[in-house]
């Protein structure tokens, strides 16, 4: 479905009126058009900084460089030392500071690695990095901030400052949304250094257009894991996608089939005919079969262990809701949406850890901010996709020693049939009370899908990313 406000507020006229009105004007987002790249920063200007004891400039460099970035350092501020040790280790060509050069093209990218800061004094450096940068960033530009995972740190006022940071991140994401531009948080826990590549790839490119305000926890790779780059980490895969008839599940069969993995797409008899579009249009296998069948792992081993050999995917993304509030709600609408977006999960998951999915398998629930912030009328619904997220965090142990990870993805305000059906008046207040104004689409939550679904993505396990535009519910 198309966003009027938007077509609207890029004409001239529509500008001007807006600008008068005060109405909001949305930034169109860049989002990717092909697969991973090799070198998605390729002659893009990103600007590093780094706080005194900062440890991960060398991973951070690395990554640029492959990238295919052109890496900016900002001269006389409180961590250059370990920036420039690090390039010159890595033998990675430096250049100066952009504001010192008049006409010099802007940084694609603000990166501070504050993983040192200490104390609440030293939260200063955050502020003598980015208070001058900021206003230089283009449009549709990206701010990535390094840190230590709290939950690891016990000394007071490490915890403090490096929790201080996801307030930072969370404000400035909020104060450079109209721009189009996205702030992350990328917290490193111990043995997370070797696996910063692929999440900080992801945050800087494209396919995290809708991504923003966020933080991600990377820690270090399930047994038997080995760093590998993103590109073409999907070729060959075997995925399975629930509810891939049309909607997200659609767009997320479609983006892994785009980064070479074959699908196996699932979805209820009743969608049968929706289901052999989806799959004749990206080469995919549909399998028609109800989520809560209680046969359904077995059905699901039966297709894929004698053809395909297992799964190294699977993406449980059927959903339903039946919003009522809770005094007028019957049992079978509680049971329905409890049973088709959890109980299933959990029980095609204990058949597939049985037989069905291969070691080193990710499993990508689909959880909802509606399961982080609640909603009036969606009791059953807000349970269901909570529940998902302490499922996530539950599991990711014994996913862990098998090689692989379980993660979740929550979506804010997606156009899809679902919203489209909603009131005008909710619909547009959904679009809009976000950092980026706008609803996402579909493709957002497939390429965070995608991205998690990667054996590269091997340092985030448990987690919950949320793909909203930085939703004000429940932020
Ligand atoms: N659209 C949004 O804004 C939004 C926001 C947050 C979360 N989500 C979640 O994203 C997921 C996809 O949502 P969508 O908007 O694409 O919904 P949708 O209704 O367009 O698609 C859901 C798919 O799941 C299938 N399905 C339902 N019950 C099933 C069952 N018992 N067995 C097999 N398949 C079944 C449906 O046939 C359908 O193809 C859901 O889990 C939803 O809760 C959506």
């Amino acid at each position: 479905m198309s966003d009027r406000l938007m077509e609207f507020t890029q004409t001239p006229f529509g500008k001007s009126l807006a600008n008068l009105l005060g109405l909001p004007q949305p930034p169109r987002l860049n989002r990717a058009k092909a697969a991973w790249a090799d070198r998605p920063l390729d002659g893009k200007f990103v600007t590093v900084g780094s706080g005194n004891g900062a440890a991960l400039a060398k991973p951070l460099l690395e990554t640029l460089a492959a990238a295919g970035a052109v890496v900016r350092i900002v001269p006389e501020h409180a961590g250059l030392a370990p920036v420039k040790q690090a390039a010159a280790e890595l033998g990675i060509a430096v250049t100066g500071n952009p504001a010192a050069e008049s006409g010099a093209p802007r940084s694609h990218a603000l990166l501070f690695d504050a993983s040192g800061i200490a104390s609440a004094e030293q939260l200063r450096e955050l502020y003598d990095f980015f208070q001058p940068l900021v206003r230089s960033l283009p449009s549709n530009g990206r701010v990535v901030v390094l840190s230590r995972a709290p939950d690891e740190i016990e000394e007071i006022g490490l915890k403090t400052a490096q929790t201080a940071l996801r307030g930072f991140v969370r404000s400035l994401g909020k104060e450079i949304g109209k721009n189009g531009t996205t702030a992350n948080l990328l917290e490193v826990a111990d043995g997370g250094a070797e696996w910063l590549s692929a999440p900080l790839r992801f945050f800087l490119s494209e396919h995290s257009a809708y991504v923003t305000g966020q933080l991600l926890r990377v820690g270090k790779g399930p047994k038997g894991g080995e760093p590998q780059p993103l590109t073409g980490s999907l070729a060959g895969k075997v995925a399975l996608v629930t509810g891939a008839a049309r909607g997200i599940g659609a767009s997320i069969a479609e983006t892994l089939a785009r980064e070479g993995a074959t699908v196996i797409g699932m979805d209820h008899p009743s969608a049968e005919g929706g289901l052999g579009e989806t799959m004749s249009r990206i080469g995919g296998h549909g399998l028609a079969l109800d989520v809560t069948a209680p046969d359904a792992a077995d059905r699901i081993a039966q297709e894929v262990v004698g053809k395909f050999g297992g799964l190294d995917i699977v993406v449980h993304n059927a959903g339903v809701t039946r919003d009522k509030m809770l005094r007028n709600m019957s049992p079978q609408q509680w049971d329905l949406v409890l049973n088709i977006n959890l109980g299933a999960i959990l029980r095609i998951n204990e058949g597939l850890l049985k037989n069905g999915l291969k070691d080193g398998a990710r499993i990508v629930c689909i959880s909802s901010i509606g399961g982080i912030a609640g909603n009036a009328g969606q009791t059953n619904y807000g349970s269901t996709k909570a529940g998902v997220i302490g499922y996530a965090q539950a599991l990711a142990a014994t996913m862990a020693k098998r090689g692989g990870a379980i993660n979740a993805v929550a979506p804010g305000f997606i156009e899809t049939a679902m919203t489209a059906a909603m009131p005008l008046g909710p619909r547009e207040v959904g679009r809009r009370i976000n950092s980026l104004s706008q609803a996402g689409l579909p493709q957002d939550i497939a390429e965070t899908v995608a991205f998690l679904a990667s054996p590269a993505a091997g340092g985030v396990n448990g987690s919950t990313l949320r793909v909203c535009g930085q939703n004000w519910m429940g932020a």
